[in-house]
């Protein structure tokens, strides 16, 4: 078969889930969604390792769930790394096919490990958006902060889509705007290499303050800011050093503070 699936025998203490549908974005990304188990319970912003049934010992990789948790489905929003052990076949599936997702859904990137504030910022570059896609659609996010700010770095124009499709749907959709309700979800998307952004990253908005004039809010401010962090090694330490330059600090699920960053790849 094309996809390799159901070669091999599903393998023991795994959920084997069916591909529902398959969006494709650019040749470098795409988004997918599949059945969720009944048992299977999540905090918006953990990842779960998955896998494909294409292998005697599948290969598995850490993703992050990009639907909330009140979803009934799971998404997740994926690079295609050209000869990568998970993802040159994982860009392949089709409705229909068996995804494998073992069973202990783990991460940083949740609300029990901030302390109350009252503005979320959200800093993402590439595929580090999927845990936001998950928080940003959850109600307790709107419940727990007043403003909530998504920011997305990606080198060209089409990497943007996702994160916009999904911002112009919580403005839009009846329900998404009742989960919203009289709280405020802004999103700063630039493009690196080309067009009017080109040369903007996160951090040089930041610094700049850029960031903050553009979309017509307050600087960051440690006292009412909280922030999670999702991205390349590279922007994670960048950001963090930023952050803990401006008297942030670092929270865990056992001991919460005002910013956390989520440390699991892809490939
Ligand atoms: P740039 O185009 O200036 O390199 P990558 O594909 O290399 O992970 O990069 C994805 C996006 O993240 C690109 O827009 C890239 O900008 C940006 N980026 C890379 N490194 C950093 C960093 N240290 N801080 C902020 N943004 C970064």
């Amino acid at each position: 078969p094309e996809t390799g699936t159901q070669e091999f025998p599903i393998p023991a203490n795994v959920f084997a889930e069916t591909v529902t549908s398959v969006t494709h974005y650019t040749d470098r990304l795409f988004a997918f969604r599949m059945t969720r188990p009944q048992s299977f319970r999540f905090r918006s912003g953990e990842f779960v390792m998955i896998g494909l049934p294409n292998a005697e010992k599948p290969v598995y990789r850490a993703y992050s769930i990009a639907s909330p948790a009140w979803d009934e489905e799971l998404e997740f929003f994926s690079i295609k790394v050209p000869g990568g052990p998970l993802t040159e076949h994982l860009q392949k599936i089709k409705e229909g096919d068996t995804v494998l997702m073992r069973k202990k859904p783990t991460g940083t990137l949740v609300h029990d490990a901030l302390i109350p504030g009252k503005r979320l910022f959200m800093f993402s570059t590439g595929t580090g958006i999927a845990p936001f896609a998950s928080v940003l659609r959850d109600p307790e996010t709107y419940e727990k902060f007043d403003q909530v700010i998504l920011t997305q770095t990606c080198r060209e124009d089409a990497e943007l889509t996702y994160g916009r499709e999904l911002v112009e749907h919580m403005r839009t959709d009846e329900m998404m705007q009742e989960i919203v309700g009289e709280k405020q979800l802004l999103l700063h998307a630039t493009a690196t290499r080309e067009g009017e952004t080109k040369g903007e990253r996160v951090t040089t908005l930041i610094e700049n303050g850029k960031l903050f004039s553009d979309l017509g809010i307050e600087p960051l401010d440690p006292k009412t800011d909280r922030a999670m962090i999702c991205g390349s090694m590279a922007m994670l330490k960048d950001v963090e050093k930023i952050l803990q330059t401006r008297g942030f600090e670092e929270g865990a699920n056992n001991a919460p503070g005002s910013y956390v960053v989520e440390r699991a790849f892809v490939d």
